[in-house]
């Protein structure tokens, strides 16, 4: 059996806090946050399917005779990437009747991030309770991030749909099993956007930020994702790291915030609007109240279409 050394030693640096929390020695955090992945990796392996696409579709000779079988060998995937495919958010390729045509027009990267969008919401459709809260802010989340990316137009913006999609996963899996419990939280604790790591931390060692990210590692979501998705509780040190990660993680908590915002009311509102330009993450991006004021109806239309699709 393997040691906590061991298990701690297959946890990479970079998705881990950064911090050292008196309470919870590192080596002994690691290690338990490693036996959960391996523990979530059992559990909910990445569909098959969608892992040979995202094999094929990473190649740089990739055959869309094969991806088209492959495709046709999990039709509800296919049809949850083609619903993607021809949303508003990705307006140049609407009229797509078949993923090999999304590929050619959107190109195999966007397309590979479609896929493990879409197989990944796959793996929670059967969420309950307040894993259905958590299950429809992720897809919020990756609307909104979207759209503020695309207003931005960031190096890097492309990557943060599926960063968007993906950031809260941590929470379904530790649901799934039974490591910590939300359920007994209140409703008002659920919706604040930088509240419950504080507690996972507090009770697990490690919270579902740096849990996620090595379960994506595990299933092979492509970087930055799990980079991004490491580090939007721990903004600071993206903001350090330089280069697209800063502006992504800022992005990605901007859209946290208003999707909550927007899980109570699509109402738009002054005060909302300065509170979110003036915070940490809006100055790191240069957002201001007018932007999000502009941008409001886009991302409530697209937070609407894109949780029809995941629903
Ligand atoms: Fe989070
Ligand atoms: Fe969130």
């Amino acid at each position: 059996m393997a040691s906590s050394t061991d298990l701690a030693d297959n946890i990479d640096e970079a998705l881990w806090f950064g911090i050292a929390d008196p309470d919870h020695p590192d080596e002994e955090a690691k290690a338990s946050v490693a036996a959960e992945v391996a523990r979530v990796s059992g559990l909910k392996p990445f569909p098959v399917v969608a892992s040979k696409i995202l094999r094929e579709l990473s190649r740089d000779s990739f055959s869309i005779p094969r991806i088209s079988n492959l495709m046709e060998s999990d039709p509800a995937l296919a049809s949850m990437v083609l619903r993607l495919v021809n949303s508003a958010l990705y307006g140049t390729a609407k009229g797509c009747t078949s993923v090999d045509q999304a590929v050619i027009r959107l190109g195999a990267r966007r397309v590979r991030e479609l896929v493990a969008a879409a197989a990944t919401m796959q793996m929670f459709h059967d969420a309950r309770g307040v894993g259905i809260i958590f299950r429809d802010h992720c897809a919020a989340t990756a609307a909104i991030v979207r759209v503020l990316g695309q207003h931005h137009e960031l190096p890097g913006s492309d990557a943060l749909f599926l960063a968007g999609l993906l950031h809260d996963v941590g929470k379904l899996l530790l649901m799934e099993t039974r490591e910590f419990d939300y359920a007994n939280l209140s409703p008002q604790l659920l919706a604040r956007p930088d509240a419950l790591h504080t507690l996972e931390r507090a009770q697990l060692g490690y919270d579902h930020a740096v849990l996620g990210a090595n379960v994506m590692q595990a299933w092979k979501i492509p970087d930055p994702i799990p980079q991004i998705v490491a580090w939007h509780h721990q903004p600071m040190r993206a903001y350090a790291e330089g280069g697209d990660i800063g502006p992504q993680v800022a992005l990605l908590r901007i859209a946290d915030h208003i999707a909550w915002y927007l899980a109570h009311t699509t109402m738009p509102s002054l005060r909302f609007n300065d509170t979110i330009a003036s915070s940490a993450d809006g100055s790191w991006v240069g957002l201001s109240a007018s932007d999000i004021e502009r941008m409001w109806v886009w991302m409530v239309e697209a937070r609407a279409e894109v949780m029809q699709i995941f629903g």
